[in-house]
Formats: C-alpha cells, structure tokens, sequence
C-alpha cells in the first residue's frame, strides 16, 4: 500500500505548525491508514541535533554550501528512519520543510549551484519527492512579526535580514511557478481558519483521487 508525502514549505512565521496540526487532524478523518508527522531539519534523535547546529548561534557560523551539506544529512536520516517506512506503511507522511527548502534558502538565496543542490538530492533522495507541496506565502514583514522564536535561541535564519526574507519570499514563488503540478500556494495572510478550509478544498479531491487509485 502506498502512502501519500505532503510537504509544507514557507518564510518565518508563515504558520506551518499550526496548519500541520489541524491538517493532520482533517486527514486522521478520511484517510484509511495512519498520518504521521516530522520536521526538517530535524525530524529524528540524530537529524535534531544537526538542526540545534544549523539554527543557533551566528548567523556567519556556516556559509550556504556548509548549510546545504548539513540540511541534507538530516534529510537523509528523517527520510531513511521516519518518512520512507511511513510511506511504505501506508501511511499520509506530512514534512515541516523538505528538499525545497534547500533549493531556495541554500540555492536560490545561498548561491550554492542548481547543479550541487540537484547531486545533493540524487545523493539522499531514494528517489523520494513529495506528491504535493503546500506553499504558505506571506509578506516576510508580517511573518517575522507573527514568528515567536524570540522566546527560544533559533534565531539564526531570521537573523539574516528582511531583505534575505523577501529573496526567500520570490525564489519560493518562482519554484511555485516552474512545478505548478506539484504546488499548491495558499495566502497565509489571512486567520488560521480562513487558510486551513483553503487547504482542505484544494487537498480534498487529490487525497481522494490517491486513496481511491
Ligand atoms: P523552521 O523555521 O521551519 O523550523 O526551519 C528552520 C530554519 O531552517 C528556517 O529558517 C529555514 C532553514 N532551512 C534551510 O535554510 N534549509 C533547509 O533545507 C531547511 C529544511 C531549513
């Protein structure tokens, strides 16, 4: 039985936690098998603590393609240890951030080459890719405003600057753009009810096209 792989991708303070939560509660509903839930970086023992040095400290304490490496390393454990065996299980695997991620912060924004981010891919993917990506796009100066990382130390990535968010914001929208089958983009300006029955309405035939194939 196959499962089916959401991921969520997104600026600071774009909302994914909350609207993972309830997602996953809408799909626990209608889907036959069971969801299962996981964060990049981070996701497993190992994975989190590459991500404790990926988003503490400096904000110059790694350049792009050192970033990249370390994002793909605990890609690969959470690939290998959570999301593949759920996906074999059966089971819906909802993602905090995937390979997009890379492509935009370390890629797109970071400057590290479409070619490195392509072979770091092909290195860790297993061929894996998600079926359905859901973007939540903000305007980075209500995101950072919204974010409450002030209240823990992983501030390095909102460090980097309003001006690095809004390259953040553009290179997503593009990527958005170049897989429109694979993206759904969602205004997560509005009030969390509001995005969440967006989701629903654009998810609900896809998930049920997949449980039914
Ligand atoms: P989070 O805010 O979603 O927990 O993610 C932590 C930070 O890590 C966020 O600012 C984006 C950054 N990040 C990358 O730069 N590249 C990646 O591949 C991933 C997964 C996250």
């Amino acid at each position: 039985m196959a499962g089916f792989f959401i991921s969520f991708e997104g600026g600071e303070g774009s909302g994914k936690t909350t609207q993972i939560k309830l997602l996953a509660n809408w799909i626990q509903s209608v889907w036959r098998g069971k969801v299962t839930q996981t964060r990049e970086p981070g996701g497993t023992h190992g994975a989190e603590l590459i991500r404790q040095l990926l988003v503490t400290g400096d904000k110059e304490r790694w350049d792009s393609v050192t970033e990249a490496l370390l994002m793909t390393a605990s890609r690969r454990d959470n690939l290998m240890r959570i999301i593949k065996p759920a996906l074999d299980d059966g089971d819906v695997v909802i993602t905090d951030r995937f390979f997009d991620s890379t492509s935009v912060y370390q890629g797109l924004v970071g400057g590290v080459a479409p070619e490195i981010i392509t072979a770091l891919n092909t290195l860790c993917l297993d061929h894996i890719s998600p079926d359905i990506t859901i973007l939540l796009d903000i305007d980075p100066e209500l995101g950072l405003k919204r974010s409450n990382r002030v209240e823990n130390a992983e501030t390095r990535f909102e460090d980097m600057g309003l001006e690095f968010h809004q390259r953040v914001r553009k290179a997503y929208l593009d990527l958005a753009q170049s897989n429109p089958d694979r993206f759904i983009v969602i205004d997560a300006s509005r009030n969390e009810k509001a995005i969440h029955d967006d989701i629903i309405a654009q998810l609900e035939p896809i998930l049920k096209a997949a449980q039914a194939s």
